[in-house]
């Protein structure tokens, strides 16, 4: 097996419940991310929400990104700071990008917002435009550019901006099979850019999902319960399940899939 040691908590989940009125949205979520540390690997985190629709994920994602204060508990990041909106970089799942700006205006914006690449913000943005294929709509608006594109175009922005989380809600939805690789390994691709890189996935598409993950918190509710909460943890890397290629054929994986939709 994979060595590796789950470290230092990054962000932390301490009861969090979320209600409308009377309506319990999520209750008592409770849920650490630990900087993963490999021998010899740079390594971030790859964190899968799973859970049906109308369950809470974008809610939970919401609250994540500190767009959104729970009703009750509190969600901390890198010991105990309280998440703020800003502190993640978020991608939305209709990848908002500046409709008046073309995307290199965009990119270059989120390129100055981040001190480690100052100087260097040209070269940073034509080398993310370069890798994940989108040089041809640099000079474009957003609405001359297809879905995908301005998918990748809004993860680079984010990415441009330099946080150590990374915040996605349904990143897989609405893309063809293609598509679909290049974001996969794009996402593989940023999650080792640096040790304390964290991507959060929020996504119904459990076989993508678990495919790219390290670890995977299922959302889920009884009848009777007073709203979603983390029903289940699956530690992929204990399984053999994470950091591989070709991992979908695999009976573990197979298995986990069926795990998983059962406890949805
Ligand atoms: N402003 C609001 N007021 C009342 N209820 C809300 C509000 N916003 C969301 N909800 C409720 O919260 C629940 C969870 O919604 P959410 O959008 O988080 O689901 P989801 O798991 O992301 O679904 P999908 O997979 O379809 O995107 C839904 O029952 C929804 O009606
Ligand atoms: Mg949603």
């Amino acid at each position: 097996m994979t060595e590796y040691t789950r470290k230092q908590q990054l962000l932390h989940a301490d009861n969090v419940c979320l209600s409308y009125g009377h309506k319990p949205v999520l209750h008592n979520i409770n849920f650490s991310i630990r900087n993963i540390v490999r021998p010899g690997v740079q390594q971030g985190q790859v964190v899968s929400l799973l859970g049906r629709s109308g369950i809470g994920k974008t809610q939970l994602f919401r609250l994540l990104a500190g767009l959104q204060q729970p009703t009750s508990g509190s969600i901390t990041i890198n010991g105990n700071k309280q998440v703020q909106a800003g502190d993640m970089g978020v991608v939305f799942q209709h990848y908002y990008l500046f409709e008046w700006k073309t995307i290199q205006q965009s990119l270059y914006m989120a390129a100055h917002q981040n001190p480690a690449i100052k100087g260097n913000e040209k070269a940073a943005v034509e080398k993310w435009a370069a890798d994940f294929d989108i040089t041809e709509a640099l000079p474009c608006y957003p609405h001359q550019l297809s879905g995908g594109q301005r998918q990748r175009a809004s993860i680079i922005q984010q990415l441009l901006k330099g946080s150590s989380f990374l915040l996605f809600d349904e990143p897989f939805s609405g893309l063809d099979v293609c598509v679909l690789d290049k974001v996969v390994n794009m996402l593989l691709q940023v999650s080792v850019s640096d040790e304390l890189k964290t991507l959060i996935i929020v996504s119904h598409d459990i076989e993508t999902s678990v495919a790219i993950s390290d670890t995977v918190f299922i959302l889920g509710k009884e009848p009777g319960e007073p709203g979603a909460t983390i029903k289940k943890e699956i530690d992929l890397i204990e399984r053999d399940l994470a950091w591989q290629k070709d991992i979908r054929r695999q009976k573990a994986f197979i298995d986990t899939l069926e795990e998983i939709k059962a406890t949805l």
